[in-house]
């Protein structure tokens, strides 16, 4: 595997695969990587002839009160796993690398970018979508390979491609989860195993909703005081927010149909998690 630092180098690299003919697949991640990644890692090999990883905990998306200090950083390991799973080439630039004289010019898909993590994370999703761009302006993949863990990320950029005419694939990879249903997330080393058990309630939570929804109720008040109310029965868990939106565009909806987006984000002690299903999926 090679591993670039530097923008320059990653671009070489990416032009050297593209003049021989091959396709390239990103994987964009912070690190502290886990199943979860390495099954978008495969997902990408098995189309791709050049699979490229990024790691780089991107301070942009991370608001002043967040975990971007303490965000769990782990080159060594996740190197070892990649040079396992085959990867090809992994850029890893430090933040001067990526943002040498700060941020002035931002990539902002307005209106999504408000709605559920972006109302309780004001400009994160702002951050998320710049630095994303500017991977594709690096890389210029074929196609990217995102989490549909986070939903609202995968909707926000397939919009930013649409808009500003990226020629990228978007691909959103299931949700990878723990036997009990946890979500795998690098934000889980966060937790300690009384937390850990309080956060299966999050799984729990929309697997009552789901339920509901497959014995005939499509009302979507009465979905989320379900959803909500399993969620108040783990009393130390803070819920952030429980919606059902409309999966491309995140707007609310009434009616609970077939592809609606059931998302939830809560704090277990310090640690935001989020999970989401899909309705009928
Ligand atoms: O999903 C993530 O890990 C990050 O938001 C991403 C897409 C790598 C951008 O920093």
């Amino acid at each position: 595997m090679k591993i670039c630092k530097t923008i320059r180098e990653m671009r070489e690299q990416c032009e050297a695969a593209r003049r021989d003919g091959k396709r390239l697949g990103l994987v964009p991640t912070m690190g502290a990587l886990h199943e979860g990644h390495l099954s978008l890692v495969r997902t990408a090999k098995k189309s791709y002839g050049v699979v490229a990883v990024s790691i780089f905990v991107n301070p942009t998306q991370f608001g002043p009160n967040e975990d971007l200090a303490k965000y769990p950083r782990n080159f060594e390991q996740d190197c070892e796993l990649l040079e396992k799973e085959r990867v090809e080439l992994l850029f890893a630039p430090t933040v001067e690398e990526m943002y040498p004289q700060g941020v002035v010019t931002w990539v902002t898909v307005e209106g999504l970018s408000e709605k559920l993590d972006g109302s309780s994370r004001p400009g994160h999703f702002r951050g998320v979508t710049t630095v994303v761009a500017k991977l594709f302006h690096i890389v210029q993949p074929d196609a990217a390979i995102f989490g549909q863990k986070d939903a609202a990320q995968v909707a926000i950029i397939r919009r930013m491609v649409r808009d500003l005419k990226f020629a990228v694939e978007i691909v959103a990879c299931p949700i990878v989860r723990e036997r009990d249903g946890l979500a795998l997330s690098s934000r889980n080393a966060y937790l300690d195993l009384t937390q850990r058990r309080q956060a299966q309630v999050l799984y729990r939570s929309l697997m009552r909703v789901e339920e509901m929804w497959e014995a005939g109720e499509k009302n979507v008040t009465k979905l989320i005081e379900a959803g909500r109310g399993e969620i108040g029965r783990e009393r130390s868990v803070r819920l952030d927010y429980f919606e059902i939106v409309d999966a491309e565009n995140l707007d609310t909806v009434t009616n609970a149909e077939r592809g609606a987006l059931v998302a939830v984000a809560a704090f277990v002690g310090t640690t935001r998690l989020i999970d989401n299903v899909v309705l009928g999926e």
